[in-house]
């Protein structure tokens, strides 16, 4: 049977991310996608009772809690490892060095080199796009893996190097959704309702939106032009991390916030409201140590890593 062919794909985690994206491999056709709805042990299990070419990882990096090779046991147990081939695992997950303890387990298992796919996922209003980024003799699998992506009808750009990407994308997580967490304002930029029979919305009062200009925003720049220290510290020059970074993230924020209608939480600040833990070791613990490592002094990220 023709389907037999396809290439079979794990989906592991189902959460908004991976609800998508086993839509989007499904859509294209071109796989035979297997969900696992619950990210434990036990689910995953039940899964691996067959090869997969891909694993997608779409659960929250949250290593202090749970690491993913904990989460992906039995695919790299022997009773799995030495009956089936490993397949590519593609972590669709923010956060820096998500890659590392699922890349020393996967050399610990000693079945050939490891196979991890790492991407900066950009999921917008109606707008999907990841960039999936390439790892020196991956390009086959990649350009096969962006195949069944865009057939599935979403945005993918495959790039030389995905660190610098991540790094890049981090710049937002790093400075609005602690700020958004803490605070909890998700919508910094936003002018009072026009009409008071409104529902309640975040928005920034008159009486206080000079403070907002005062304190808020320099914090916040503050917060973007460390990062871009670091970035240059660890080598991204110019070209590669440009400075207007800095006043993009702010302007793309601001016109995110402006518009009334816009719902948009950061997922740290859901995750707190619904008392699950948070990626805050993924997306601002990573970028401490990494400064730490390198003698770059973020004070203001520093202060909300506390
Ligand atoms: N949502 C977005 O707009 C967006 C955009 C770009 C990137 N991302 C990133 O994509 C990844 C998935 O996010 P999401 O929005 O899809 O999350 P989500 O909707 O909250 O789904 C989370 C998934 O992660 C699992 N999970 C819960 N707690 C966990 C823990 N302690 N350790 C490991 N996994 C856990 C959940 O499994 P259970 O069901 O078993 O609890 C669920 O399957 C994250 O790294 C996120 O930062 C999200």
């Amino acid at each position: 049977m023709a389907t037999n062919k396809l290439p079979e794909i794990l989906v592991v985690g189902f959460g908004a991310v991976g609800a998508i994206y086993s839509m989007i491999l499904k859509k294209s056709g071109l796989t035979r996608v297997t969900a696992v709805a619950r990210s434990n042990y036990d689910a995953v299990s039940e899964a691996a009772d067959r090869p997969y070419s891909y694993v997608f990882v779409t659960t929250k990096a949250i290593p202090e809690r749970v690491t993913t090779p904990k989460i992906l046991a039995p695919l790299l147990a022997p009773e799995y490892a030495d009956v089936h081939p490993q397949p590519t695992y593609v972590l669709l997950q923010n956060g820096l060095n998500v890659e590392a303890d699922l890349f020393q387990a996967l050399e610990k298992l000693g079945k050939g080199p490891p196979s991890i796919v790492s991407t900066a996922v950009w999921i917008g209003t109606n707008l999907l796009g990841p960039n999936v980024v390439q790892h020196n003799h991956f390009a086959a699998t990649l350009v096969e893996i962006g195949g069944i992506l865009s057939a599935g009808g979403t945005e993918i750009t495959i790039v030389g190097e995905v660190q610098r990407l991540k790094f890049a994308k981090n710049f937002w997580n790093v400075t609005f959704s602690p700020f958004a967490t803490l605070t909890t304002l998700p919508a910094l930029f936003r002018d009072p309702p026009k009409d008071s029979s409104n529902p309640y919305s975040p928005y920034v009062s008159p009486t206080t939106a000079h403070l907002v200009n005062e304190h808020t925003i320099p914090t916040i720049r503050a917060t973007l032009q460390e990062l871009l220290q670091l970035g240059r510290a660890l080598g991204y020059d110019e070209d590669g991390l440009p400075s207007s970074l800095v006043d993009d993230t702010l302007e793309n924020t601001r016109q995110l916030h402006a518009v009334p209608e816009s719902e948009h939480k950061p997922s740290m600040m859901l995750d707190m409201e619904k008392g699950q833990p948070i990626e805050v070791e993924v997306i601002l613990g990573e970028v401490v140590r990494m400064a730490q490592e390198r003698g770059v002094s973020i004070p203001a990220s520093d202060l909300k890593y506390l």
